[in-house]
């Protein structure tokens, strides 16, 4: 089992480029950045991730022995890590939005931000970056779209509560993901596909596909059902 080894700042640009050069530097695999502000927080797309006092800001470095065309479904494996840990905690149900948005009662309450290390083609590293709303106030533009544990959860939740608990299930679901890739962890993560049945537009980097979603795949693509086809997505975003 991973163990961790924690380091805690109280200011960092992102907690992913504060990782990202540790592992340059060889820092081992478990090393982990927690942040009680960003001041540059990254989301995906090269988005900006809001990182206001109060919420979790924390990178993890993994060194896992696989190819790096076997990384992207460590992402959606991570995001259902933080799904069990709020379930487990909060507890509330948590649902998961390809490839790894985390939501509850319809809105987004944490992203993953997985990030490859390749050198002479190999992985040296996949940094996991976690950002996930505590009880930091919402800018009122993301009031609509994004909520936070405080608002949803039926209890007071810690920031060192959750962040205990999602360590534990990042080091579970990591376990399972090296003894038996995403397949391992495929049906709890089918279990809570927010996205099943609706119509999606996704943008693969080279095209856009529209259709009906129709569930992810033991490997964690996501499958998309038009004119009575099926394409497998394996790397993307939703539009
Ligand atoms: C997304 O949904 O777009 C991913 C958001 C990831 C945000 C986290 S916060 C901790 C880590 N450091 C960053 O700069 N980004 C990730």
């Amino acid at each position: 089992m991973i163990r961790f080894d924690v380091h805690r700042l109280d200011e960092v640009g992102s907690t992913n480029d504060e990782a990202k050069r540790m592992a340059h530097e060889g820092a081992p695999e478990g090393t982990v950045v927690v942040a009680a502000r960003q001041t540059a927080g990254r989301g995906r797309r090269g988005r900006a991730w809001v990182s206001a006092e109060g919420n979790l800001f924390l990178s993890v470095i993994l060194r896992p022995r696989i190819a790096p065309a076997d990384a992207p479904p460590l992402a959606p494996a991570m995001g259902l890590a933080v799904a069990l840990a709020i379930e487990e905690v909060a507890p509330l149900s948590a649902e998961l939005k390809w490839p790894n948005d985390v939501k509850v009662g319809g809105r987004k309450v944490a992203g993953v931000l997985s990030e490859s290390l390749v050198s002479a083609g190999a992985l040296s590293a996949v940094i996991v970056g976690i950002g996930l709303n505590v009880g930091a106030e919402l800018p009122p533009e993301l009031a609509e779209i994004a909520t936070t544990l405080s608002r949803e959860a039926v209890r007071n939740v810690r920031k060192g509560e959750i962040e205990e608990a999602l360590l534990k299930s990042i080091a579970d679901v990591y376990a399972r993901f090296l003894d038996g890739g995403f397949a391992a962890v495929h049906d709890e993560w089918q279990a809570r596909d927010a996205l099943l049945g609706t119509e999606v537009r996704i943008d693969t980097g080279t095209r856009v596909v529209t259709g009906t979603a129709r569930g992810i795949t033991a490997a964690g693509a996501l499958r998309v059902e038009s004119a009575a086809t099926l394409t497998e997505i394996t790397t993307g975003e939703i539009l």
